[in-house]
């Protein structure tokens, strides 16, 4: 049986450096705020107790957090820190509310998005039965962090902070990446040998990893790529994590045989799904939670969003933006179009400029287009409207809200109206 693991991920810090009013942990990065993205690396480690820890804004982080974490963690927590009085200070409180837990805890931050899953389980095995092992790098500037002490044999022997180094422990390149794995009974004795002397007069969590080493020995695991723990504290920072997640997801739908022709244009976030064979051309934004089938082609300039479903064969062009919408099987929307709440069958033709009027500026309303249906350039279907199977618009129709086009029908003008059964003379 592998021993049990329990994380406690910081987020209490108050963010002030991104002048932004949302809670720094609450920043987008690909579809997912930094918070979720930080637990969704340690998901499949299959933690049986996650906390986070929070305190400005709270409530908002954890509806928040919550919201997009549903159903990933069996037990997750979110625990109040109070006055935030330093990451030693953050994981007492962490402990206190994991009780008598025994096992391994690993200790992320919300704020540092980029660690992968793949380095925390290295983390982890290298810890094995020692009280702690923790993550460290070599950056290219240091400035900042905590630096890496060592003794003559080169075993770990502390952490310095920056502002409180000398001039010679400053020099030092190795730094603490500030993520560790120790042995929960090890933690709590050395969480209570902390003390406040220290230059910000707070609990440091470093200073845990330095008691240990004076007894026991604590392994130290260098980083392979150092995007991993690069953290989030400005506005720059995240746009830069952003790069970096970013051409982890498109790599992700290379390898499953996307073609994707412009990586640096296209913008695909988590949770999207993209059958191979599929070609996604340039200036292209998926939201979040799309599913995408085989040999659809979808841009260029093209804007999916939350809850749109490609059936195989469906072609998204240039400048249409569907939202909440499911298109079916070789089904084509080229160009200029806007398809908000609608559904459409199998190989329909949508039309240039075609606008589906879904929001009656107090409820979304759906449209349904049925199989083989034409939609005639310029039309514009006010919802609740339904076009049955191969039904047909002239261009420029305006599709009163309510209207039912029954099968095969054409319909033509403002507001259309019926004109004949298509493949009837006119
Ligand atoms: C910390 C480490 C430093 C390391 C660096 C890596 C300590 C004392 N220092 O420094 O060695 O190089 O991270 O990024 O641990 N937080 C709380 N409650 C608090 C304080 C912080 O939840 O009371 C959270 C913050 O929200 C953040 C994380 O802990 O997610 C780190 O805090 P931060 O203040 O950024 O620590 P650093 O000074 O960067
Ligand atoms: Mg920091």
């Amino acid at each position: 049986m592998p021993r049990p693991l329990a994380v406690i991920c910081l987020a209490a810090g108050l963010g002030k450096r991104t002048k932004v009013s949302l809670p720094k942990v609450l920043l987008p990065l690909c579809g997912r705020s930094l918070a979720a993205n930080a637990l969704q690396s340690v998901a499949p480690l299959q933690p049986s107790r996650v906390l986070l820890v929070v305190h400005h804004q709270k409530e908002k982080v954890e509806a928040a957090v919550r919201a997009e974490v549903d159903g990933v963690f069996n037990d997750l927590r979110f625990v109040d820190q109070g006055d935030p009085r330093g990451t030693g200070h953050a994981v007492s409180v962490a402990m206190a509310a994991l009780g008598d837990f025994d096992g391994d805890v690993l200790v992320t931050y919300g704020d540092c998005p980029l660690i992968t899953t793949a380095t925390l389980e290295q983390l982890r095995e290298l810890k094995g039965d020692l009280p702690c092992s923790l993550l460290t790098g070599y950056p290219d500037d240091p400035a900042g962090y905590g630096r890496i002490l060592r003794d003559d044999d080169g075993e770990f022997a502390g952490i310095r902070e920056d502002r409180d180094c000398s001039d010679e422990e400053r020099a030092i390149d190795e730094i603490n990446a500030g993520i560790y794995c120790f042995d929960a009974a090890a933690l709590r004795s050395a969480l209570e040998q902390l003390d406040t002397d220290n230059d910000q007069g707070e609990l440091y969590l470093t200073d845990a990893a330095m008691w240990l080493a004076q007894s026991q020995r604590v392994a130290t695991l260098e980083v392979e790529d150092g995007s991993e723990i690069q953290g989030v504290n400005t506005l720059a920072d995240l746009a830069v994590a952003r790069i970096v997640m970013q051409e982890r997801i498109l790599e992700h739908h290379l390898h499953n045989g996307v073609l994707i022709t412009d990586p640096g244009t296209t913008w695909i976030d988590h949770d999207v799904e993209i059958g191979a064979d599929t070609t996604i051309l340039p200036c292209t934004v998926i939201g979040k939670g799309c599913r995408i089938g085989s040999h659809c082609e979808v841009g260029p300039f093209s804007h999916l969003r939350a809850g749109t479903v490609l059936e195989d064969g469906a072609e998204i062009g240039n400048f249409v933006e569907a939202k909440k919408t499911r298109v079916g099987a070789g089904t084509k929307a080229k160009h200029l179009t806007y398809l908000g709440d609608t559904v459409i069958g199998k190989k329909a033709n949508i039309g240039a400029g075609t606008i589906t009027a879904n929001y009656d500026g107090v409820h979304k309303h759906q449209t349904t287009i049925g199989d083989g249906a034409f939609v005639g350039s310029g039309s514009v279907l006010v919802a609740p409207s339904t076009l049955g199977n191969g039904a047909m618009t002239g261009a420029g129709a305006i599709v009163v809200r309510g209207s039912e086009i029954p099968e095969n029908e054409v319909w033509v003008g403002i507001p259309a109206r019926r004109l004949k059964v298509r493949g009837e003379g006119s």
